[in-house]
């Protein structure tokens, strides 16, 4: 979940490298580091390499410069106080720390350094032998500083350098040694106009101009300097210099790196005078949604989903469906699968990916595996699929995330089209995931005959009339943030729904707590009164999923039982709802629409809930504590 950016071949890397740091932080903002390579002689940047004389003198008059900060979402402006003072140099590397071995302090920080001080590396992933390689490495009298995993990469690129190798090659010897999931940017005082980067599983893209190279484990913070860029595949190695970049396998064999496509621009990735990330993709949500369904669903409701890559036969083949994902993207499988269920007439579930990953499935071929993931890269959704392959099922990813890990994994592909979502907590992508995945359902309900023309084009009316009743909703934004302001010093939250409404409530539940810090449950409302209901009494405060659908009375008859146990009330309703509002304390009011479409409307006022619960307390919502946007370790 950490953030790589290196670049060489440019005047000021630091600028570059902090700049591109700021676009990283989403992905850990526990500390931060960079390390340039300075030409000790001015404009010396650039040296050749090859020549004991022209060795020595780049020995001479190069070394790094590396400085770090561990403040807490603060790291870049502490380094940006440093810039003023950063030697002369044309190349260096940047990191952004999500801490997982060693504490958030100054000395986890990366870079990390090699015990010559001439070798600095950034990490992203789990090093997973790093005890047993840190303690031959201890025998052999190397000089570790950090309690990280990762800093024995330094140790073991210096030992390979030592025998007379390049930086490329140590690299590559190094990460054969290597078990886990890494990404890796390395320099190296030695080869000064040189980058070199590495990955397995974790995401890694190199590019390049004429004259620049970077490196960087996101597509934003280098979209500003080049639109040529490349994916590496796992275990491939890049030696990436000015103007150009070169890859081999992890045999050393040459290879052709994978170009990579980018339909963002720059200022998709910016903050657009909102006041955080999460306020602009909240109100994005109309426009994402409207560009997720851009020609997916024709006029008379039928579907058009040709990049999909499945043939007809293949798609009525399957017999079972299986979602994985993780944190609000399974939620949006979770009513996908109630989608499909009801309109393709397939059993479909949906399970959360760390759990299916290890659980030995029973698939076959006529098992479908969707994977939804935002990002295409976490780490639990990816192994599940990698799993659900080996088990011989077809595979299938959701994801915003053109070309992403996951992406290049499965047989087929559906893109979301919410365009980069930075707030650590989704929102616009997780609506864009679930309107994505009930045009999937309508596609194979049509396909399959189990939904009649009318009815299909019914639904794809109103599938394609949602992005504006989210707008409508986004209207009432006054209405929820009242609520909000009722329920700002609440410490412990109840989330209920039935049915479509209980992976709202999940939703609900999940943002409340990630975003407010408020302890939130969600329970399948029925099965409150199998335990949950003992902790109902004055002080609770329940939000209710109560939009009419065939099981609102039933929900009804829940929130009746919450109030005779004193209870406080919130209900997401159909707007003019009066029987409902009636009933409860508080309305969150929703357009209304039919049940399995409802979540993509009813998400939104809890989105809001959370979102200003949260700034009324004075958390930081775009980069809530403990938590990162890419999640790519276990
Ligand atoms: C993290 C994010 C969540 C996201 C989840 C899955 O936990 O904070 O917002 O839903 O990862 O991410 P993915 O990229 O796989 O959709």
């Amino acid at each position: 979940m950490c953030g790589i950016i290196g670049v060489t071949g440019v005047d000021d890397p630091l600028r570059m490298l902090l700049d591109g740091l700021a676009l990283l932080e989403y992905r850990g903002y526990d500390s931060a580091g960079v390390a340039l390579i300075t030409a000790d002689r001015p404009g010396d940047g650039s040296a050749p390499v090859d020549g004991a004389e022209a060795q020595s003198a780049i020995d001479r008059h190069h070394s790094i410069w590396r400085e770090r900060a561990a403040v807490r979402a603060q790291s870049i402006p502490e380094l940006e106080r440093l810039a003023p003072t950063a030697p002369a140099a044309r190349a260096g590397i940047g990191h952004t720390r999500w801490a997982t071995h060693g504490p958030p302090t100054e000395s986890n920080a990366h870079p990390h350094l090699d015990c010559t001080g001439r070798v600095a590396i950034v990490h992203n992933g789990i090093i997973e032998n790093h005890r047993e390689i840190a303690a031959k490495l201890d025998a052999a009298g190397h000089q570790r500083t950090s309690a990280t995993d990762s800093e024995v990469v330094a140790h073991l690129i210096e030992d390979e350098l030592e025998t007379g190798a390049t930086l490329l090659e140590a690299v590559r010897r190094c990460a054969g040694v290597l078990r886990g999931d890494f990404a890796l940017a390395v320099v190296y005082a030695g080869e000064p106009d040189t980058l070199v980067a590495t990955r397995r599983t974790s995401p890694l893209i190199v590019g390049r101009t004429d004259s620049v190279g970077v490196v960087s484990s996101d597509i934003a913070a280098v979209l500003g300097t080049t639109r040529d860029l490349y994916a590496l595949e796992d275990g491939e190695i890049a030696q990436v210099r000015p103007g150009s970049i070169t890859v081999i396998d992890a045999a050393g064999q040459a290879v052709e790196p994978l170009a990579i496509r980018v339909s963002w621009g720059v200022q998709a990735a910016q903050r657009d005078g909102y006041e955080d990330f999460m306020s602009k993709e909240i109100h994005e949500q109309p426009r994402a949604l409207t560009d997720t369904l851009i020609g997916r669903i024709l006029p008379e409701g039928t579907t058009e989903l040709e990049e999909l890559a499945f043939t007809e036969d293949e798609l009525k083949a399957i017999d079972r469906v299986i979602v994985i994902a993780c944190g609000s993207s399974y939620h949006a499988g979770a009513i996908g699968a109630l989608a499909l269920e009801a309109w393709a007439r397939i059993p479909a579930t949906a399970e959360i990916a760390s759990e299916f990953r290890y659980r030995d499935p029973v698939l076959d071929e006529r098992t479908l595996v969707v994977a939804i993931s935002q990002s295409g890269e976490t780490v639990d959704t990816y192994h599940g699929l990698r799993e659900a392959k080996r088990c011989g099922a077809k595979t299938m990813v959701i994801s915003n995330v053109v070309d992403s890990l996951m992406a290049r994994e499965a047989d087929g592909v559906l893109y979301t089209r919410a365009g980069p979502e930075v707030g650590v907590a989704s929102t616009k992508c997780h609506l864009s995931q679930i309107i994505l995945f009930q045009v999937f359902a309508l596609h194979l309900g049509q396909l399959r005959g189990t939904l009649d023309p009318h009815e299909a084009a019914a639904i794809g009316t109103q599938i394609s009339g949602l992005p504006g009743l989210v707008a409508r909703a986004l209207d009432r934004s006054d209405d929820y943030e009242a609520v909000a302001d009722e329920l700002a010093e609440v410490n412990d939250v109840f989330f209920l729904g039935r049915n479509i409404g209980y992976p709202i409530a999940l939703e609900g539940a999940l943002k409340l707590k990630e975003l407010a810090y408020v302890r939130a449950e969600a329970y399948a409302a029925g099965e409150m009164k199998h335990g949950p209901i003992s902790l109902i009494d004055r002080n609770a405060v329940a939000v209710v999923i109560a939009t009419r659908g065939p099981l609102w009375e039933k929900l009804l008859a829940n929130v009746e039982e919450l109030r005779a146990r004193g209870a406080t009330v919130v209900a997401v309703a159909d707007e003019g709802d009066e029987e409902t509002a009636r009933l409860v304390d508080m309305v969150l009011p929703v357009p209304a629409v039919d049940a399995l479409l409802s979540p993509v409307v009813a998400v939104v006022p809890l989105q809001i809930l959370a979102y200003s619960v949260a700034r009324a307390r004075g958390n930081d919502v775009d980069r809530p504590r403990n938590l990162a946007k890419v999640v790519t370790v276990e």
